[in-house]
């Protein structure tokens, strides 16, 4: 992480709450508070239609929400005054809008077509991203070929990522969404957590020689990816008779940071570059994808990313009111602000995108899990919800009994395909009548007149009651392709990048994360030194550190 010791210039913007238009919702709120969607159903029969948005082929279905075309209105106003469009331009042009680590932010220029012109500090990178695509292709055609031997001429049939945060969940989630287009002859492994559980887990059954790592950190200093590379090293090294040169032949790396890639032994020729204006957790398209890449090839990989510049276009040139990843982004303001939701579960329809809740996380939640502006004041609103969720029909068995019937408003993402990768008898059509029935459930309810005409004794009626007016987006496509799973990401990523602008926050920094790595590093010597070494820490901390010496086994 850099920093810079000059402040930046940061325009000063009015803060929200004393904008015309976040007074002009907050009155408008009073008379959408307690009104339900069964009303603004049946006033307005063409509601489920009109609200219905479509771009590049990925259906928006909105009209389950809380809302009025006064809310749109007055929400677009929102982000008109807040300076989306701006915004929007700033970042595709290449403008520094990491305002705390100095840095563009164009994870765009990551999909953008071969002849397109991005510049950063005067230099058109677009010629960059195609020439690192190209190596990266070079490279998985030689490993799925065969062509690419291990050290002792077998051919690679395993591998596995190192990385964490931005270098796994991007790399794991678009493996396990396209494991139907992948390679099935490979093993595919991702290895993130220096629990040393992970590693030993990932290669009990693997067989070195036919084995590739590819270790995958933008800075190359992270404690759990460096203790996992350097754990991989030695079993390779193990595993292929003692001979360090084999690492030549079974480390790649994935980095902006060659001094500590070659400074690992991994020779640089075998390193796949990326910038400083990829985010971490923006990088999936980038080297970063070089899992992705060997899992899928490359012709999928850049249809995937052909998906995200269908979305980044749309969104930089779309009117707000039309505009996909915008209006969601504003929904998601409009519940956080107003109606003071908390969370929003994201449920996909589709098993392939089981982690995809969870690379959301990172997504949303390191980008705008923020308490101060860009210009470091105090925030008096709330910025990013908790981003949540399982795959359904699974998640209607466990949780869904409390966005049915809790306490709690959870807006919700019902994420759904028109036809299967895998059309099993009636399967399809059941998922899709319960992603369908589930929205209705949400949105309507069942009125405890409706449970007593059922015959429901009295006594009963208030627990079979649903009081409905749950807000839901369904989000559609055709089918589950890498183009599509390219549109998906790239929705949510401005989406983000839509809620960071109205909050006026920095959503591509990630000081959060720093105090506990320092306090970590602190802590090792603590519990690897042979001395009782002196504890500074809260009596908690100390005997929790003193209990982990006397009974763990990290001293000896
Ligand atoms: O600790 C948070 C973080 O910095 C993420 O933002 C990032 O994706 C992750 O760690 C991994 O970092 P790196 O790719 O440098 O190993």
């Amino acid at each position: 992480m850099t920093t810079t010791t000059r402040r930046p210039k940061i325009q000063r913007r009015t803060t929200l709450p004393r904008r015309q238009t976040w007074k002009a919702l907050q009155t408008h709120y009073k008379s959408m508070q307690s009104m339900h969607l069964r009303t603004l159903f049946t006033e307005d029969p063409q509601r489920g239609g009109r609200m219905t948005m479509e771009a590049v082929g990925v259906l928006l279905d909105y009209s389950k929400n809380r809302i009025t075309d006064e809310t749109i209105r007055l929400l677009v106003e929102l982000a008109e005054e807040s300076g989306l469009r701006e915004g929007i331009e700033a970042m595709f042009r290449g403008e520094k809008i990491n305002v705390t680590e100095n840095r563009a932010v164009l994870h765009v220029a990551l999909r953008a077509p071969r002849e397109a012109s991005i510049t950063v500090d005067g230099e058109n990178v677009v010629p960059k991203v195609h020439a690192v695509l190209d190596q990266m292709a070079g490279f998985a055609h030689r490993v799925r070929s065969g062509e690419w031997k291990g050290h002792t001429g077998k051919r690679i049939k395993n591998l596995v990522n190192i990385g964490i945060g931005g270098s796994d969940l991007g790399p794991v989630m678009a493996y396990e969404a396209l494991k139907y287009y992948s390679e099935r002859t490979m093993t595919f492994r991702f290895v993130s957590n220096v629990d040393g559980t992970d590693f030993a887990e990932a290669v009990r059954d693997l067989q070195a020689d036919e084995t590739l790592f590819i270790v995958s950190s933008k800075t190359f200093t992270t404690l759990e990816t460096m203790t996992n590379a350097n754990t991989a090293r030695a079993w390779s090294i193990a595993g292929l008779g003692g001979d360090a040169a084999s690492v030549a032949k079974h480390f790649v790396a994935v980095s902006t940071n060659a001094a500590e890639v070659a400074k690992f032994g991994i020779d640089t020729a075998n390193m796949f570059p990326f910038w400083d204006w990829v985010g971490g957790r923006y990088s999936m398209f980038s080297a970063i994808g070089l899992s992705t890449m060997l899992a899928i090839g490359s012709e999928h990989f850049r249809a995937m990313l052909n998906g995200a510049h269908q979305i980044d276009e749309h969104f930089r040139t779309a009117p707000l009111a039309d505009n996909l990843p915008a209006l969601m982004g504003l929904l998601t303001v409009w519940y956080v602000d107003f109606f003071d939701a908390e969370t929003v579960a994201v449920l996909p329809y589709e098993q392939y995108l089981k982690r995809f809740p969870a690379y959301l996380q990172q997504l949303t939640m390191e980008s705008n899990g923020k308490h101060v502006t860009v210009d470091g004041r105090e925030v008096s609103y709330d910025t990013s919800p908790v981003y949540w969720g399982e795959p359904g029909t699974n998640g209607q068995h466990s949780f869904y009994q409390l966005i049915h019937q809790g306490t709690r408003l959870i807006p919700s993402d019902f994420i759904a395909f028109h036809q299967s990768l895998n059309p099993l008898g009636r399967h399809h059509e059941l998922l899709l009548a319960n992603v369908f029935a589930q929205t209705e459930a949400l949105a309507f309810g069942k009125t405890a007149e409706e449970v007593k005409n059922e015959g429901t004794p009295n006594w009963l009626v208030p627990h079979r009651t649903f009081e409905g007016n749950r807000p839901s987006n369904t989000i559609m496509a055709d089918r589950l392709t890498p183009e599509v799973l390219g549109k998906l990401i790239a929705l949510y990523e401005h989406s983000v990048f839509t809620q960071g602008v109205i909050w006026n926050i920095d959503s591509f920094d990630q000081w959060g994360v720093e105090l506990g790595k320092v306090l970590a590093q602190r802590i090792i010597p603590e519990l690897e030194s042979k001395e009782e070494p002196p504890l500074p820490h809260d009596s908690s901390t100390n005997n929790l550190i003193l209990r982990q010496r006397a009974r763990g086994r990290s001293k000896t």
